[in-house]
């Protein structure tokens, strides 16, 4: 595994989104929505960045890839109530670009005032969408990256830095079924 950002750099990058994001709402009442489970690290330490009224949610997603590439479920279940709300949705990592594309679709018929991106990555060259996250913390070359919330099959998501994968990693694994 090759380190590609480590503890200090990430949370630099976290400083900046909360200061954009800072920049943006000043003291008005925010909602932000952590699409699961990706964001959790993100969420926990972005939030604590941010010191105007707060609100928190999350949105589950998972996306069956490799086999049947592009279907998303979608449980919103323990999302807050957002009508009428500035809302920030915030996830890990950008790819293709269609989970934030479908969950904003959602978000949108639920009638937020205001509604923007967030994610800790972008992946170059890899975009299916034309939406782009309002706030970006790093862009990075398009290779399989994990820790910092992101995993392989579950697992790394607890790794404190951001690593790539090596094709000795994508051999091993910890955890049968
Ligand atoms: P998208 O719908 O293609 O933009 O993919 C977004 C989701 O795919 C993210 O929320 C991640 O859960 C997952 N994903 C995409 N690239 C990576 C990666 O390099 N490592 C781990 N998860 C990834
Ligand atoms: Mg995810």
């Amino acid at each position: 595994m090759k380190v590609l950002l480590d503890q200090r750099q990430l949370q630099a990058g976290v400083e900046a989104l909360a200061s954009e994001i800072r920049a943006v709402y000043g003291h008005r009442p925010l909602t932000i929505i952590g699409i699961m489970t990706g964001s959790v690290v993100l969420l926990a330490d972005l939030i604590r960045k941010l010191d105007m009224p707060l609100r928190v949610g999350v949105v589950q997603t998972s996306s069956y890839r490799g086999t049947e590439r592009g279907a998303l479920t979608i449980n919103s279940e323990m999302m807050l109530d957002i009508t009428d709300r500035d809302v920030i949705l915030i996830d890990d990592i950008f790819d293709t670009g269609q989970t934030l594309k479908e969950v904003i679709t959602l978000m949108k018929t639920l009638g937020p005032s205001s509604l923007r991106s967030a994610v800790l990555l972008k992946k170059s060259g890899r975009q299916e969408v034309k939406i782009i996250p309002d706030f970006v913390a790093f862009d990075i070359p398009d290779e399989f990256v994990v820790g910092y919330g992101l995993d392989y099959n579950d697992e790394y998501r607890n790794l404190p830095y951001l690593a790539c994968l090596e094709s000795a990693d994508l051999q091993s694994t910890h955890f049968h079924s």
